[in-house]
């Protein structure tokens, strides 16, 4: 792959808070032609031969965790994996511990999943190797919103000016977050949805637009996206039941109908089936869903390859 990184120069990626059009951009094209080499027969360039990525998740994953894997193999660099129930973090070593014991085995790149908001920034501050958030607490998961951007460009041909619905649990999801930043910035308008208890105070300051209804939401939508409900982030009950959150806010066929005829349906996964979305619109003609894990495969391999080819040094 000889891939040219251009404007796309930098140490870490912590979140798409701030990342101006001309690098998402930028990205999102690369991950195209890194999707190309997805699609060949021999699935494998030596773009990072000689590059170890270390793979750290302190909560659980599986798309995420596993395409940033696969993405590293594709281009041929050495990984190393830890999890939180696998490590000494459970006898009590620290997080910044931890990661330095990482970082004295050398690698280049650390993706980090943690519950804290914050976490990957933290060690982005103490550690030489680059650091790429893979999903902090309730804050940003910036590759999950790239490669949700990657797919709506690829279906429906631009980002700007479409209408993006995002609905559910906002309150407690970092996709939500990421994806306001990112598709507000590549101009497209962003309505949320979802119960007054999970629709965080100040959350339209972010450039988003919050209305009432779902129906409100997916009015003339380009593009729905349904985000999981959270239990585990949740201190208390944010609904009655899941019937009753069903019963509002859930995704079913006729909740489409008012949908722009060629709108596509996006979920991060996992999904809650018969909770936020049905599974007949889950899986069916217009959902996404699975291309979404697909790109995420291509978007991640774009990410280490520009991290792997920075020209200073992270510290
Ligand atoms: N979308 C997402 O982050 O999925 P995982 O939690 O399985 O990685």
């Amino acid at each position: 792959m000889t891939a040219g990184t251009g404007e796309l120069t930098f140490d870490h990626l912590l979140g798409l808070e701030g990342m101006d059009q001309t690098r998402i951009t930028a990205l999102l094209d690369l991950s195209q032609r890194m999707k190309e080499i997805g699609e060949r027969p021999l699935k494998k360039v030596p773009s990072l031969r000689g590059k170890t990525v270390c793979f750290f998740f302190v909560e659980p994953s599986t798309r995420t965790k596993m395409s940033f894997g696969v993405a590293a193999k594709r281009l041929s660099a050495d990984t190393m994996s830890l999890t939180a129930s696998g490590s000494s973090l459970k006898k009590g070593e620290t997080l910044l511990d931890t990661a330095m014991n990482l970082q004295a085995m050398g690698p280049d790149i650390l993706v980090i999943r943690h519950r804290a908001a914050g976490a990957p920034h933290f060690l982005s501050k103490h550690l030489s190797a680059s650091i790429v958030n893979a999903g902090d607490g309730r804050h940003e998961h910036p590759t999950q919103a790239l490669l949700d951007m990657l797919t709506i460009r690829e279906r429906l041909g631009r980002l700007e000016g479409l209408n993006v619905a995002i609905i559910g649990d906002i309150a407690n999801s970092r996709v939500a977050r990421s994806n306001i930043f990112g598709l507000t910035t590549m101009g497209a308008n962003v309505r949320l949805s979802g119960p007054a208890t999970m629709i965080p105070k100040g959350i339209d300051q972010l450039g988003a637009t919050v209305v009432p209804s779902i129906e409100d939401a997916t009015d003339g939508a380009d593009v729905v996206m349904m985000l999981r409900i959270q239990k585990e982030r949740m201190g208390s009950d944010l609904f009655p039941s899941d019937r009753e959150y069903h019963r509002q806010f859930g995704l079913t066929k006729d909740r489409l109908r008012n949908a722009k005829p060629n709108v596509i349906v996006m979920h991060p996964g996992p999904i809650n089936r018969g909770v936020e979305i049905t599974p007949e619109v889950a899986d069916g003609p217009n959902s996404v869903i699975l291309d979404q894990v697909t790109n995420g495969v291509a978007v991640r391999m774009a990410v280490l390859y520009v991290l792997a080819h920075r020209t200073g040094g992270a510290k």
